[in-house]
């Protein structure tokens, strides 16, 4: 979700972009070069990262913490170490809003990896986003299949992944800035009302129902865990409902529990 609008904005700014994927596309990003690694075993980082001046990190592996450690956690860590072999001089890191307030164990894992980013050998920005506009897609199909939509009352920003890139891009430009501005959607919803959104844009009429949740994780939902505080957030982009409407996102078919 992430990765391909980085290297879009990366192109479009007249950058030298490098996509590491474990599987290079047959249809190539215009403008980019592929080169195939793994941060599970890293095979092909040392290659892949001569002579680059600076790494958007925007891996991500489907599941809960335990699943997701390997890649966001060790793979952080390898990733880390080929950046500090190849001298390469500024990390920049996504993470999300609320890790440190919802307990959730893929959050646990992202609090794992901002940890290792702030206190690695190369020079770092860490920006934290929202929810992405195809998660919630994904979350509510998920839930219709199951016979309903969530109707509960704690607030959300989703954000398109591209607002999110361009503040990823930026970040790079301006060179190692620590802890940036958090990156959110538009508008605060609650997420009952972006789910009717959801089920009137895709049609699908289902009774709005509770979604089920530990309860220490819904007390943090409650109090606005998932939304960032402050004056110095980065807010933008479509909304979810003109996102939806705009019929030019992609559809996804994994999506992991952010
Ligand atoms: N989804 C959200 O709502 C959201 C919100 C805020 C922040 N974030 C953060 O944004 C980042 C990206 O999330 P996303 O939702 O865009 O993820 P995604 O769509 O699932 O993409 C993750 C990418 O990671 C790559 N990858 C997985 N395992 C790998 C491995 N072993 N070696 C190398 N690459 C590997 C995959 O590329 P290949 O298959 O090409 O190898 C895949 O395209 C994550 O750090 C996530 O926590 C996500």
């Amino acid at each position: 979700m992430l990765g391909r609008p980085v290297v879009e904005e990366l192109v479009r700014r007249g950058h030298d972009v490098r996509v590491l994927t474990r599987t290079p596309p047959s249809d190539p990003l215009p403008g980019a070069e592929h080169h195939e690694v793994d941060l599970v075993t890293g095979a092909g980082l040392d290659d892949a990262l001569a002579g680059v001046d600076a790494v958007i990190e925007a891996a991500n592996t489907p599941g809960t913490g335990r699943k997701a450690t390997p890649v966001l956690v060790e793979g952080t860590r390898r990733l880390l170490q080929a950046e500090a072999r190849a001298g390469v001089g500024h990390h920049v890191a996504i993470s999300i809003v609320g890790i440190d307030a919802v307990p959730f164990s893929y959050y646990r894992a992202k609090l794992a990896q901002e940890q290792l980013v702030q206190e690695g050998p190369v020079a770092w920005s860490i920006v934290r986003a929202t929810q992405f506009h195809q998660l919630l897609d994904w979350t509510f199909a998920s839930t219709a299949r199951a016979g309903f939509v969530p109707a509960n009352g704690f607030a959300m920003a989703p954000v398109d992944p591209r607002f999110v890139a361009r503040a990823l891009v930026d970040a790079a430009q301006d060179g190692p800035g620590g802890r940036l501005a958090p990156v959110a959607g538009p508008q605060v919803v609650p997420v009952g009302q972006l789910a009717r959104q959801w089920a009137s844009a895709r049609r699908r009429r289902r009774p709005a129902l509770p979604l089920p949740l530990p309860r220490r994780a819904r007390r943090a939902l409650r109090a606005g865990g998932l939304v960032p505080a402050g004056d110095d957030v980065r807010s933008g982009g479509p909304s979810f409902g003109d996102w939806l409407r705009s019929d030019a996102q992609p559809r996804t078919a994994a999506v992991v529990a952010a």
